[in-house]
């Protein structure tokens, strides 16, 4: 695991290769194993594959979601609010789970903001995702999570840089 974590980091380039049905498969059962409030679970997925529609999702916000058009598979992570007061919690830890695995298969991945983001003057990010997936009125939208086979290699986090007095023991 130590391993995972050391050598993650976010992928904005992906190669044309496919994303293998059944790795897909195992990536988002893993993710639905995430732990969540009250074991509710108010999140859902809603995987997007077709070319056209990663194209539109793309657009969501502007230069800080264009990567989605390069991916072979978005998976736009969204809560029922009225299940948990915490879905925000809940549906960030998923996203978490779900990029960590997909790092463990080999995969990149990198996270786009969608909730309290826009995508133009007077059109959120959310309004603009929840009509092109026909996502119901009680639902919010978290984040989109990117995911293909990694086109560009970055170096790992070092541990010597890592600001380890964030750390701070028994007291502040
Ligand atoms: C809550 C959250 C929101 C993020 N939003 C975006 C985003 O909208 N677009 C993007 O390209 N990257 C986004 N990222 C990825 C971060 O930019 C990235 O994690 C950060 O620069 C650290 O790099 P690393 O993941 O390679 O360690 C987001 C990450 C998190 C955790």
């Amino acid at each position: 695991m130590y391993d995972i974590l050391k050598s993650r980091r976010s992928i904005r380039k992906f190669t044309d290769k496919n994303i293998e049905e059944e790795v897909l498969e195992e990536i988002l059962k893993g993710a639905l194993m995430s732990p969540s409030s009250r074991s509710i679970r108010p999140w859902e997925l809603v995987v997007v594959r077709n070319k056209d529609t990663l194209s539109s999702l793309s657009r969501c916000r502007g230069a800080h979601s264009a990567l989605i058009g390069g991916a072979d598979t978005a998976v736009v992570i969204i809560a029922d609010t009225r299940l948990s007061d915490v879905w925000v919690e809940d549906t960030s830890i998923l996203a978490a789970i779900l990029q960590l695995e997909a790092h463990a298969k080999g995969l990149g991945s990198c996270w786009v903001q969608i909730r309290n983001r826009s995508k133009e003057e007077g059109v959120t990010a959310e309004e603009y995702i929840k009509e092109l997936l026909k996502i119901p009125e009680d639902y919010n939208v978290e984040c989109v999570i990117a995911l293909g086979y990694p086109a560009e290699s970055k170096t790992p986090h070092e541990e010597d840089k890592l600001p380890i007095g964030k750390i701070r023991r028994e007291q502040y």
